[in-house]
């Protein structure tokens, strides 16, 4: 089990202001008790309420929840809706049409604004523009794209038309993207030149070209392009289209598609512990409204907020909380394409102050590298900047510990400013686990108690409900609407994964492990069970790190296992066996560079192993299995206090603990 990075234990409580709590959407535990025992009482009628105040349907639902067919349950499934349609005709119906929505902030500090009224036009001729290819409701759309207007534009033009995107990180590798492309059977991939993070230019549709040379069956007709450099790129005719040739003439007027609730919004790629990346399918109806009530209860959003989420586009974070929450229900969005330290590490707080932003929500990984380069230049700490403009912080993507979150209480929050640490995942398409800012007494380093209407709990390893105080495993025990319906083109894999039969195939398993308070029953995350890696809130299947390693032609074989680390909350330690003798000095550095490169292209430059160990061979039992557990007592640097009479080899040890 993965750590948390926090040692200390923290047990005092913050309490939000009187002000705050009277004008939060959830303002007392009481209040919060009362939703969740409505939930309680009527667990359809709660979430059939909700979803007929805050969704528009063009044909309403009749039926809450189906759960005729576990564990694929469905939510409002007769109903028919546009989640483009709820994110931006809506804002032009009830006066939101001149309001800024998204306020992009490029690497070089260049500012675009787009109100509700231009971004419904620019999606509507994408739309327009993506159906004059023949693109049509059902197909998959992938979109490799970083972070720009230009890529929620695409996604909203997908939603609008009905065909279903994949958003690739624009880190990942071509082989990466190549894979995500083929599992999705993309029809089309739209793109952009380069991006630029961090005063770099960097290739995406070279990227892309690479990806799709690597596909037998490619489907891909179309490529779209964006823009955002000019520098030139290898442009194949007939298959390759500029987005501003293509959209320029289209009509900024196109009817949304309207679909059933369970239809594929979107499909998004998160790493396992086994195998290649699982494709998370999501829906239209059920994801919607948990993003809407999440920006309303977790993040409080009011009419004049402006909203910040740090997370990529091409992540979960940056879906729910960039490219649909915040547009469902009315906010502005500041979106940033560049990196927090360029041109220096005080831009995050340099843009609270220039564009006045109320709610912050980072990665714990972005605090701690702040708080380091502010100690170590008070140049760019944070008191140089206005950061009166804040009303409420979040965290997410990892456990934050207690020392990150006093820090940003005080530095940035002004002791002020609530934090909602937000637990959650890909496949819970929303906050699972969080505090209601107005209401929550909050406590460094637990997210607290569960979203009003959803059960959740710490189990044992046959499913039986552990009592608070005791770690086991984090479960929730009945379906939800924003939860992840099926691994795309994999039912079987969703079943076995999520649902295990060992916990009795009802209790959806996150594969992290929990704990709860004896006293308030707060949740505190403890890490992964399984093996995934979380590297600076990025969810790496070790099997994909050593599958990788394992491919490089020096390499006979590899073992990846996580550790601590102050700054990335966890990172990577790989142990290599090379095919020829044992690697020393300088000889070793060389080659560990080169195997980082290798991670690097065939990944991405977040799996890359931080610390690279080499011996003759790797830890087995007599069995022939490497013995993991005694490889992470290794990469700590622990003593080794685990029986190793099972071991064929333990000579080998010494040298895997050397460092480089
Ligand atoms: O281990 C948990 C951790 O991130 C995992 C989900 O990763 P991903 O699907 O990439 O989504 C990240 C953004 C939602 C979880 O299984 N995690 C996420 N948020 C927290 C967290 N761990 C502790 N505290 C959190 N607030």
């Amino acid at each position: 089990m993965a750590a948390n990075p926090s040692e200390k234990k923290e047990t005092r409580f913050y309490y939000p202001s009187e002000e705050f709590a009277q004008n939060a959407a959830i303002p007392s535990m009481d209040a919060y008790w009362a939703l969740c025992k409505e939930a309680e009482e009527d667990y359809e009628g709660f979430w059939g309420k909700l979803a007929r105040e805050n969704v528009l349907w063009h044909k309403p639902f009749t039926k809450v929840l189906d759960e005729t067919n576990p564990p694929f349950y469905k939510w409002f499934e007769d109903g028919k809706l546009n989640v483009s349609y709820n994110c931006l005709d809506k804002n032009l119906e009830n006066g939101n049409a001149e309001k800024d929505a998204i306020v992009f902030e490029a690497d070089d500090g260049t500012v675009t604004r787009l109100t509700y009224r231009e971004l419904h036009k620019r999606v509507c001729k994408m739309a327009n523009g993506l159906k004059s290819l023949g693109i049509k409701k059902g197909d998959r759309v992938v979109i490799y794209m970083a972070m720009s207007a230009e890529a929620i534009i695409a996604m909203q033009a997908c939603a609008r038309i009905g065909a279903t995107h994949s958003v690739v990180f624009g880190g990942f590798s071509a082989p990466s993207l190549a894979e995500r492309i083929e599992n999705a059977g993309a029809v089309a991939v739209i793109t952009a030149d380069e991006q630029v993070r961090g005063g770099r230019y960097l290739p995406l549709k070279a990227i892309v070209d690479d990806a799709l040379a690597m596909i037998d069956d490619n489907k891909v007709k179309n490529v779209i392009i964006y823009q955002r450099t000019g520098n030139e790129i290898n442009f194949v005719k007939g298959r390759d289209h500029w987005k501003h040739e293509l959209t320029d003439s289209q009509s900024d007027v196109c009817e949304p598609e309207w679909v059933d609730a369970e239809h594929p919004l979107f499909i998004l790629y998160t790493s396992g512990s086994t195998g290649n990346p699982k494709g998370a399918q999501h829906s239209s109806g059920g994801y919607l409204l948990w993003a809407i009530m999440t920006m309303r209860w977790t993040f409080d959003i009011k009419p004049d907020d402006i909203f910040w989420c740090t997370a990529d586009v091409g992540w979960i974070t940056g879906h729910t909380y960039n490219a649909y929450g915040p547009l469902a229900v009315g906010g502005t969005i500041v979106l940033f394409e560049g990196v927090p330290t360029f041109p220096h590490a005080g831009r995050f707080w340099e843009m609270i102050d220039k564009h006045k932003v109320t709610i912050f929500y980072t990665a714990p990984t972005a605090i701690r590298s702040l708080i380091k380069a502010s100690t170590e230049d008070t140049m760019v700490a944070p008191e140089n900047y206005d950061l009166s403009s804040l009303r409420l912080l979040g965290s997410v993507g990892e456990p934050i510990n207690p020392e990150a979150w006093l820090w940003f209480y005080k530095h940035i929050g002004k002791e002020r400013c609530p934090i909602v640490d937000t637990f959650w995942q890909t496949e819970t398409g929303g906050h699972v686990i969080a505090p209601m800012p107005g209401a929550t007494p909050l406590v460094p380093g637990s997210c607290t108690l569960p979203l009003p209407g959803l059960s959740i709990s710490v189990v044992d390893e046959t499913g039986q409900e552990l009592p608070n105080g005791q770690g086991g495993i984090l479960v929730i025990n009945r379906p939800w609407p924003s939860m992840i319906r099926t691994v795309w083109g994999n039912d079987e894999r969703y079943k076995t994964h999520y649902w295990p039969e060992e916990l009795g195939g009802r209790l959806y398993q996150a594969g992290d492990g929990a704990i709860r308070d004896p006293q308030t029953g707060y949740f505190t995350i403890t890490g992964r069970i399984d093996d995934v890696l979380n590297v600076s809130g990025h969810a790496l299947g070790t099997m994909e790190v050593e599958s990788v390693l394992s491919a490089h032609p020096m390499v006979a074989e590899a073992a990846v296992v996580g550790k601590p680390d102050d700054l990335t909350g966890e990172s990577i330690c790989a142990f290599v066996i090379l095919k020829k003798e044992l690697p020393e000095g300088e000889n070793a550095k060389d080659v560990a560079a080169d195997l980082r490169k290798w991670v690097s292209r065939e990944i991405s430059p977040i799996a890359r192993p931080k610390e690279i160990r080499f011996g003759a061979n790797l830890p087995k039992t007599r069995s022939g299995k490497i013995m993991r557990r005694l490889l992470r007592v290794i990469a700590r640097g622990e003593e080794i206090t685990q029986d190793i009479s099972t071991l064929e080899n333990p000579a080998i040890l010494d040298q895997l603990k050397k460092s480089l």
